[in-house]
């Protein structure tokens, strides 16, 4: 796993967005896997912003999002759906049908996870994977305990992330309770990973993430058994990982 370090959530955002941008201008096509959170905001803005500066296309981009929640509609501005419009698909060149996101409404929410799982398998898999990382040291929605052998699943949110996504909405009770993730096994089947990471409340889960053991408790653990994980994360999240290896 490689570590790069950066100065703060501004320097991550852009290096996150340089660390694409190669990819999407060099490859013929393209099959990214995107992220919702506050984390990856910043790097939407950037990628839009150069979209408007230097009209880099993504028509030969394919993307898949992580998670979705199930029973929000894609017209909610609480929806992953929405969330991935308004900052970034509305800005750039995509093509409609090339933006996958899981559809937390469809009525058979297995036959869902099935198709999703499917559809990534006929775009060629995933080239390069963007994700956060959750206090709980969740990667997509795949909570504490779920097996590393998961592929896309529905999946009840814990307290924690629920409280952690509060933010959000009106009052805690409208948080759903369950959403689509991919599962981990999806997520280590990309090619590459780049996980982010900013501030202070990611410290506990960087320590974990980088010094801990692999274990289904600590979902992020995983990628230690993927070859070729880049970590892009800021002083104060490595802070606690750094006093652990002074240099
Ligand atoms: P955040 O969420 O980017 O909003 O901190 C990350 C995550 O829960 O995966």
């Amino acid at each position: 796993m490689q570590i790069i370090e950066v100065k703060d959530y501004e320097e991550m955002s852009l290096k996150a967005a340089q660390y694409i941008l190669n990819k999407v201008k060099n490859k013929n096509k393209m099959v990214l896997g995107l992220a919702t959170g506050s984390t990856p905001q910043g790097l939407y803005s950037h990628l839009a912003w150069d979209h408007q500066k230097n009209n880099t296309s993504y028509t030969n981009v394919t993307s898949f999002n992580l998670d979705e929640y199930i029973g929000i509609p894609p017209s909610d501005p609480t929806s992953y759906f929405y969330y991935m419009y308004e900052r970034f698909f509305s800005h750039i060149d995509r093509v409609n049908e090339n933006a996958h996101i899981p559809n937390g409404l469809a009525s058979d929410l297995d036959e869902e996870c099935k198709r999703y799982e499917h559809l990534i398998q006929v775009a060629g898999g995933i080239d390069l994977q963007v994700l956060g990382i959750g206090r709980n040291g969740h990667i997509g929605f795949n909570e504490p305990g779920t097996s590393f052998e998961s592929p896309t699943h529905v999946v009840e949110l814990t307290n924690s992330t629920r409280q952690a996504n509060a933010r959000y909405f009106d009052t805690i009770e409208k948080v759903p309770t369950h959403a689509i993730t991919m599962g981990i096994k999806t997520i280590l089947k990309s090619r590459e990973i780049l996980l982010l990471a900013s501030g202070e409340s990611k410290q506990n889960a960087l320590v974990h993430l980088i010094t801990g053991e692999i274990t289904e408790q600590f979902p992020a653990s995983a990628l230690k058994h993927h070859s070729n994980t880049t970590v892009i994360a800021d002083e104060v999240a490595l802070h606690g990982v750094k006093q652990l290896h002074p240099r």
